[in-house]
């Protein structure tokens, strides 16, 4: 089949400059979900219809299987569609969606698509119970679909019916091309209607079948920015429903946001306000504390990650103990029970087994040895002002409180580091290091006093 995907409108209620369908939902910008839903149902062609922010639509979702058309001027859906029209397919149907309605599933499409076959109009209609401001489903006596009335063009009677055209419409293709050709623009609001293919449907005696999604937001559409809040929350909720149903133990499914794919295992635990973003994966038995955000990570099988954490791009063994407070930062590689406490900023670097950083630190560009303890306060000096250098602490290292380690430098194998030391040259592997100090101390020392 064609899908074509009308996105060339305005979006003024949004009161923005980014263009409506840009706008992102989880996010991904709305025409994305779209586009998304679209591909899984395996188009021969997929058309987007740009005409607003049409360059930056192009930018932000132009793909190799995506063709594009541009709509100059928007005068209507029926017009958007005759845009598309020279790349479309004869020999299949054509399946119209809009980009800026976001959540319709593709179950519920192929449901109209299989309704209308090759030879039939098929339309997505739902009943409201308050219809206004969509165009009504006309029906005769026998309940057959005569034709779709605007609003605006509505009678009184006609403004009654509940059923409403949600804007899906499947239809052979060569037959659209046709009725497109035949519309005119003489109505209320002065536009080429896309539904008013209906009427011509059923001149040509062809039948017009309706189909029904299960749920009434799937044809929800965003038009501002109160009703896209509204839709992050029903897609947050559907989210999270997907996961508790799937065995995840969300503490409040309203309290969750997923800004891409969360994988989990058997026995997970989400607690409140977490977000993930990107690719997410928690293997079986993870726990994640409350208020911690999350991004492209995966995290081993039992590891538990403390209230307020963020990761970002980390990879973390199993049975590890990350927060409260932990930030990970990208190339964070954390094997199996290693321990990253509060205050702790780890960067580019691998900690082997077991390695420890409890308060306050910060590890980069580092490769951290098996058992390593490094003390409160500790600092990786990576960053000479142009270069960055990387600092190597090989197993069993004991690294005392307020430690800074001046990269490049090595500290071999079970070596300890006193207390307030500077390393800057390589220790040997055994070895105590530390810096000559003195302790001062003045008995006759008087503090100063305010002034009165
Ligand atoms: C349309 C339908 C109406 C239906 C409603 C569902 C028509 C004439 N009416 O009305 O029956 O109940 O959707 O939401 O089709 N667009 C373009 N180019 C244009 C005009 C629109 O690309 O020239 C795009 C818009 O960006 C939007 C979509 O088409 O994504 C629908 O347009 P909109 O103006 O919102 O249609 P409605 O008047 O709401
Ligand atoms: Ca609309």
């Amino acid at each position: 089949m064609n899908i074509v995907i009308l996105a060339a409108g305005l979006g003024k209620r949004m009161r923005s400059s980014l263009p409506k369908v840009l706008h992102p939902l989880a996010g991904r910008p709305l025409l994305g979900h779209v586009i998304d839903t679209a591909r899984a149902l395996s188009p021969g062609r997929l058309v987007v219809v740009i005409g607003h922010g049409a360059g930056r639509v192009r930018e932000v979702l132009g793909a190799a299987d995506i063709l594009f058309a541009e709509q100059a001027e928007q005068l209507g859906t029926g017009h958007a569609v005759q845009q598309a029209a020279a790349q479309l397919d004869d020999s299949v149907p054509t399946l119209v969606l809009y980009g800026d309605v976001p959540l319709t599933r593709a179950q519920t499409l192929r449901q109209l698509v299989q309704a209308a076959g090759d030879g039939k109009l098929g339309v997505l209609t739902v009943s409201l119970d308050d219809p206004s401001g969509y165009g009504r489903i006309v029906r005769d006596a026998a309940g057959r679909v005569q034709r779709i009335v605007e609003q605006k063009d509505a009678t009184p009677e006609q403004l009654a019916i509940r059923e409403i055209n949600t804007g899906i419409i499947v239809a052979p293709t060569r037959r659209l091309k046709a009725w497109l050709g035949t519309l005119s623009n003489s109505n209320a609001q002065g536009e080429y209607y896309l539904t008013d293919v209906v009427e011509r449907a059923v001149a040509d005696g062809m039948e017009v079948v309706t189909a029904q999604p299960d749920a009434a937001w799937e044809t929800l559409g965003v038009n501002s920015k109160t009703q896209l809040a509204e839709l992050e929350r029903i897609h947050q909720r559907n989210v999270a429903l997907m996961l508790t149903d799937a065995g995840v133990t969300v503490l409040d499914p309203a309290r969750l946001d997923v800004r891409g794919t969360l994988t989990c295992g058997n026995d997970v635990t989400i607690d409140v306000g977490c977000v993930f973003e990107g690719q997410v994966s928690l293997a079986d038995g993870v726990a994640i504390g409350p208020h911690c955000v999350i991004r492209d990570s995966e995290i081993g099988a039992g590891t538990q990650v403390e209230a307020f954490s963020h990761l970002d791009g980390a990879r973390i063994g199993a049975q590890a103990r990350i927060g409260p407070y932990a930030r990970l930062r990208p190339g964070a590689a954390l094997a199996d029970d290693v321990h990253i406490g509060n205050f702790v900023e780890v960067k580019n670097s691998t900690l082997a087994a077991g390695a420890k950083a409890n308060h306050l630190a910060y590890v980069g560009d580092s490769t951290v040895g098996a058992r390593v303890n490094v003390g409160a306060g500790t600092i990786t000096c990576n960053y000479d002002g142009a270069n960055k250098h990387r600092t190597v602490i090989e197993d069993d290292v004991f690294i005392g409180s307020d430690t800074q380690l001046v990269a490049p430098v090595t500290v071999g194998k079970g070596a300890t580091i006193a207390a307030g030391t500077t390393v800057w040259q390589n220790v040997e592997a055994g070895a105590l290091v530390l810096n000559e100090k003195r302790q001062v101390t003045r008995a006759d020392y008087t503090r100063p006093a305010k002034k009165q």
